[in-house]
């Protein structure tokens, strides 16, 4: 296996979850943030994840200890130099990522393999503004990271086939499991679930039920584990706006136009529970 070290860029709800299922692994993990104060609270979270883990009886407390100690934290993009391979879960917004990843194309390795958990974003594009789109792929995973099984790896007209078989192997080293996608924006799963996901918010503003039973109904009339409303605030009302903008931008079909509630929504700060607020209220931060 030649990917021996993980970089990952962005520590918020979804770097943090790969930085430690990679640091689990058994492999030397780097993660970078912009600012020491939002590193220091990436580092938390992956901290606190590893302390519930540990208190389910899913981690010893010697193996979390020696995860811990695989990782390290930087705000300098240098510090990804010797990385096998580069896993990107910034903001969901193509400049910033094309952005990112040239000045990652200047300090990397030649052999590292870089990867995009974009939602909706064309790999194809994010491959392009760096000189490596042969070893370039997406690997988008699924929050919590440390408890979803589903790592979806897309290919590009570009990737070359041993890329793609290192990422397979690499992915199911981790414990989690491959399914192959084509290079179209949302993959498999976001394809099918973003729209449902904006249909609970046009039913919710059409006054079709409640949020309480709008999440009811499909949780227990569907067996969902969550209802779509309680979803949306845990995947983040901003990055769903984001990733709705996008796909109705690719598509330009009505199934994935944003609804006018979850715009205002976001102009308002409610995100969800990483702000505090959504669809429900979770008392502060
Ligand atoms: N490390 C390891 N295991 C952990 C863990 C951790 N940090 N935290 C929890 N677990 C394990 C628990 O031990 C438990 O395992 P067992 O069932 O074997 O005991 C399991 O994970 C579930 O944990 P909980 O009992 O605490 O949680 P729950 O039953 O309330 O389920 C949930 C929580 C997994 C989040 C569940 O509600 C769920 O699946 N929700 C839907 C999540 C979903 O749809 N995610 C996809 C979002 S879309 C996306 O990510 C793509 C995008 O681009 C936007
Ligand atoms: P988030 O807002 O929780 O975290 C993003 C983090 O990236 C922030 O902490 C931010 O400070 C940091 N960041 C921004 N620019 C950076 C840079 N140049 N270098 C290093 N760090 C930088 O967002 P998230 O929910 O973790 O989403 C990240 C990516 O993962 C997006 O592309 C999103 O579409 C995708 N994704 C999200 C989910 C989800 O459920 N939230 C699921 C799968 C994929």
């Amino acid at each position: 296996m030649s990917i021996q070290k993980v970089g990952v860029i962005g520590c918020g709800l979804m770097g943090s979850g790969i930085a430690e299922v990679a640091a689990r692994s058994g492999r030397e993990t780097v993660v970078r943030e912009v600012s020491q104060e939002l590193l220091d609270q990436g580092l938390a979270r992956i901290a606190g994840s590893f302390g519930k883990a540990v208190d389910r009886g899913k981690l010893s407390a010697e193996d979390r200890d020696a995860a811990l100690a695989r990782l390290e934290g930087t705000t300098e993009i240098s510090g990804l130099g010797d990385c096998d391979l580069v896993v990107e879960a910034i903001v969901e917004n193509l400049e910033e990522k094309c952005r990112t990843f040239a000045a990652l194309d200047e300090v990397a390795k030649e052999s590292a393999i870089f990867a995009s958990n974009t939602s909706s974003l064309t790999i194809t594009e994010l491959a392009m503004a760096t000189r490596r789109p042969e070893r370039f792929v997406g690997l988008h995973y699924f929050n919590p990271v440390p408890v979803m099984k589903l790592v979806e790896v897309v290919r590009t007209l570009a990737t070359a086939e041993d890329v793609l078989a290192e990422v397979h192997e690499y992915v199911r080293s981790t414990g989690k499991e491959p399914v192959s996608c084509g290079d179209n924006s949302g993959f498999i799963v976001n394809r099918l679930l973003v729209p449902y996901l904006l249909d609970a918010i046009r039913a919710y503003e059409g006054g079709v039920g409640s949020v309480e039973d709008i999440d009811k109904a499909m949780q227990l009339g569907c067996g969902h584990p969550m209802g779509p409303l309680t979803l949306l605030d845990f995947v983040g009302l901003d990055t769903t706006y984001y990733i709705a903008n996008i796909m109705f931008e690719e598509y330009r079909e009505a199934r994935f136009a944003p609804p006018p509630l979850l715009k205002r929504m976001v102009l308002a700060g409610r995100y969800g529970r990483k702000s505090g607020r959504g669809f429900y209220d979770y008392g502060g931060k």
